[in-house]
């Protein structure tokens, strides 16, 4: 017997109905989103490596330890995606979209891919839904998206979720910030692990937001960026609270917030599941504000903003039983031979066609098992073509739901099964 060849670890399949629930989760995004001005872009699934060494920043964890990076037959260096910003504002560059528009307002949905510790919600390729808007610098903006996201989740029905709010502050508060974070670790050196020892001389905000536990330990009580806040920084978190405030969308402020991506100069949020659907994972999603990338990516000075969510981890957290978003079968065609079977699939095609989802068993097995099937595919109705109901062109119509059977002429097989699935 051949080896059987399995996924990629972390890589998952997607399997009915587990697919349903993404489906569902994607169409209301899309339909929220689009509600807000934005529209989709599909930018592809690798890029040359400098995009996201550049753009996400080389002292993060992403770019040092999870990226998937390979070099083509061209000898090119190119990584799979583990984000949607960076390509996003590649794309938003290359294609000089600022000229044509000053205000850009984008959605993604795709496959993303980090090489991570695989845990309950955290996934080696994973899926995020994410938006951007390029052009706009004020905080009123920043507001608008947490209050989409925040639309979002509830049109989702999931309600047992905080959304986290912070700063991480503009490039002119990072200097004192960082002296802050120097004099608080480094009489603490020892206790961290290698990469962070790094990390205190190169960019110390990065600690914060590192895995191993004797960092977190020494994490305890280090200085909040929100202490470090200058003026606008300080009113533009003002300003996203009083508005939220005004719109009736609930958060918290989490002084100890980092993001783990270097881009990111100002307001920063995080949606985080309560209850423990996610294990030890918390957070649906994030996002903030990256005043900087745009310029240090090779184009015009350009405020953005932008977040995405992990659309696993929001399934993780989607009520309802597994079948709920299931299209469900309405109909099966229990048939004997093969002159029933054409007939089943004349008399269903129409009904196909107009969106009732039907199925016809092709595999003349005997009837009580065609039945059985039937039952476990939970079709409400079964119409039966049995060597009887052939001889005497009249098929038997049974309810599965009330039990009930009658009798239909074929010639009236058509319209009767057309009201009864109501197409
Ligand atoms: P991120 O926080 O790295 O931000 O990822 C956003 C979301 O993607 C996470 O909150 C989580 O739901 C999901 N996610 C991340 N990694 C995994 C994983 N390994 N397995 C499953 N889900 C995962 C960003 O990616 C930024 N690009 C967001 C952004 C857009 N900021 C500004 N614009």
């Amino acid at each position: 017997m051949p080896e059987k060849i399995q996924a990629v670890k972390g890589m998952n399949d997607g399997l009915p109905p587990e697919t349903s629930r993404y489906a569902h989760i994607e169409a209301r995004a899309r339909r929220i989103l689009e509600a807000f001005g934005y529209r989709e872009i599909r930018t592809p699934i690798a890029e040359y490596t400098p995009l996201f060494s550049r753009g996400i920043g080389e002292g993060t964890d992403i770019v040092e330890k999870e990226m998937y990076t390979f070099s083509d037959r061209d000898g090119r260096q190119l990584t799979l995606r583990p984000e949607g910003t960076a390509p996003a504002v590649r794309a938003y560059v290359e294609h000089s979209i600022a000229h044509a528009d000053p205000v850009t307002r984008w959605y993604y949905l795709g496959p993303m891919f980090r090489h991570e510790r695989m845990q309950r919600g955290r996934y080696r390729q994973f899926h995020q839904i994410g938006a951007e808007v390029l052009g706009a610098a004020e905080a009123t903006l920043d507001a608008e998206m947490i209050a989409m996201i925040d639309a979002l989740l509830r049109d989702l029905e999931i309600t047992d979720f905080t959304m986290a709010i912070s700063s991480v502050g503009s490039a002119e508060d990072r200097p004192a910030f960082r002296a802050a974070l120097v004099a608080f670790f480094e009489p603490k050196k020892d206790q961290l692990c290698p990469d962070c020892q790094r990390r205190l001389v190169q960019n110390p905000l990065r600690i914060l937001d590192c895995k191993v536990e004797g960092c977190r330990a020494a994490s305890v009580g280090a200085p909040s960026p929100l202490d470090h806040l200058g003026e606008k920084s300080r009113a533009a978190l003002a300003t996203v609270r009083s508005t939220l405030d005004r719109l009736g969308v609930p958060y918290e402020i989490d002084q100890r917030l980092v993001r783990g991506l270097d881009y990111y100069t100002g307001v920063v949020f995080e949606p985080r599941a309560r209850g423990g659907s996610l294990g030890a994972q918390t957070a649906l999603g994030g996002g903030g504000r990256y005043d900087g990338l745009v310029e240090s990516l090779g184009g015009p000075a350009t405020p953005a903003a932008g977040f995405a969510m992990g659309l696993e981890r929001l399934a993780l957290c989607l009520p309802g039983e597994p079948n709920r978003f299931a299209t469900p079968i309405v109909a099966a065609f229990v048939t004997d031979g093969e002159d029933a079977r054409r007939l089943a699939l004349e008399l269903s095609h129409p009904l196909r066609l107009a969106g009732a989802s039907i199925e016809v068993d092709h595999r003349g097995a005997s009837l009580k098992s065609q039945l059985k099937r039937a039952d476990k595919l939970g079709a409400h109705w079964v119409v039966l073509l049995g060597t009887p109901e052939m001889t005497e062109r009249r098929a038997k119509l049974k309810d599965m739901r009330t039990s009930e059977q009658t009798e239909i002429p074929f010639d009236e097989l058509g319209k009767t099964l057309r009201e009864k699935l109501g197409r």
